[in-house]
């Protein structure tokens, strides 16, 4: 018989818990795989982190790098630093990282250099935006991993522009909307009626974290005058990001918020119960704009770009930019839309048992 391999899974951040629950569960009913699951503690707030672990079902990890907050280069040599420890002492058979955090980044830089092979979970995604962190942690990954598992086709047209060889690149899906359809029949909005009594398709969500957006008072100011005329329209709830609520504080901008229900980050499902019964969502998330897609909402997008062109495409994402006169134009028009959506191939709730066997078959055969 085979002897067992290792895998070590990698998590961080709040967006890595939803999309590595689903491959660890797929990959669990195979005996000759040895899983073991490193948190790098990027966040680390019970509700940023620690809620989502249990809500989601994820072992308990085996491993807590507690890196916390810092600047870019602390923050991934911090991760580097602990996870290389980690890789010696266990000499794993694959590192799996996800999406396109610092944690992931560091992570596959580590195990590049000691020679341990990379799969790289939502591989291939660009916003061609060298501005923005995630796309360097991305591109960086990208050329590390040695298995690419893809979301969607425009992810593989990107690795190939690229130059990377069609047998690196496996098409799977989207393993996020795995975990969203498992948790949709929990997610009642009753849920949240305590600290948000709002009326099903009748509220807006929105959420802001994008350094680009929050960090500059200006910009933010901008995007809060639109946020005024959705508010007139229906009532906003803003599940507020750490980084959003330090600036709110400091910009002095609480009078820009009249009307405006704030609350806490919630948990993954009480914000999939949030979401899943509003009338609009927007956003700058990345993750968001796939699981409005998934859910059919209308979403805008307040950025400039994004790396998931397909939730355009193909769902229910306007990118309307930060300028609040886009932002309004882009909330009256999603008001009126009636377009039928499709929703992406293979985001079907089942993308997580293709990476299994894509693991399957590179570890094993
Ligand atoms: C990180 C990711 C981003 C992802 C986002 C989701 C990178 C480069 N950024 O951005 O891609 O979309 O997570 O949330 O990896 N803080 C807390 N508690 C926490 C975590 C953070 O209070 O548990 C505060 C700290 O003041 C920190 C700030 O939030 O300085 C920003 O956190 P950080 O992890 O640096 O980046 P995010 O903006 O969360």
């Amino acid at each position: 018989m085979t002897p067992q391999k290792t895998i070590v899974h990698v998590v961080g951040a709040r967006p890595n818990f939803m999309k590595i629950a689903p491959v660890m569960d797929a990959v669990r009913t195979e005996p000759r795989l040895r899983q073991l699951l490193v948190n790098t503690g990027q966040h680390y707030d019970q509700a940023m982190a620690g809620g989502f672990l249990t809500e989601l079902q994820l072992p308990t990890p085996d491993r807590d790098l507690g890196v916390g907050s810092g600047t870019h280069a602390v923050q991934t040599a911090k991760v580097m630093m602990a996870f290389e420890e980690i890789c010696l002492a266990e000499r794993p058979d694959l590192v799996v990282v996800v999406g396109d955090v610092n944690s992931t980044m560091a992570a596959s830089l580590v195990a590049a250099k000691l020679t341990i092979p990379i799969a790289h979970v939502e591989a291939g995604l660009r916003s061609f935006d060298r501005a923005m962190p995630e796309e360097i942690n991305r591109i960086v990954t990208d050329r590390l991993a040695d298995l690419l598992l893809t979301p969607s086709a425009d992810a593989d047209a990107n690795l190939r522009a690229e130059g990377t060889p069609d047998e690196k690149i496996h098409l799977v899906g989207n393993v996020m909307i795995d975990t969203l359809k498992r948790h949709l029949p929990l997610a009642r909005l009753e849920r949240v009626a305590d600290r948000v009594p709002v009326r099903e398709r009748a509220y807006a969500v929105l959420t802001l974290h994008r350094p680009s957006n929050v960090d500059d008072a200006d910009t933010f100011r901008g995007i809060l005058q639109a946020i005024r005329h959705v508010a007139a329209a229906m009532p906003v709830v803003f599940p507020v990001h750490p980084r959003t609520r330090n600036r709110l504080r400091e910009f002095g901008f609480d009078d820009d918020l009249r009307g405006v229900l704030l609350t806490d980050p919630l948990g993954y499902i009480d914000f999939l119960a949030l979401t899943s019964h509003a009338r609009v969502i927007l956003t700058d998330s990345g993750g968001l704009q796939e699981e409005s897609t998934a859910l059919g909402i209308p979403c805008l997008t307040l950025r400039e770009n994004t790396e998931r062109p397909i939730t355009v495409t193909e769902g229910t994402n306007r990118v309307v930019g930060t300028r609040a006169a886009d932002i309004v134009a882009g909330f009256d028009a999603a008001l009126h839309a009636n377009g039928a959506v499709r929703i992406p191939a293979l985001w079907d709730g089942r993308a997580a048992e293709r990476v299994a066997s894509v693991i399957r078959a590179f570890l094993l055969s």
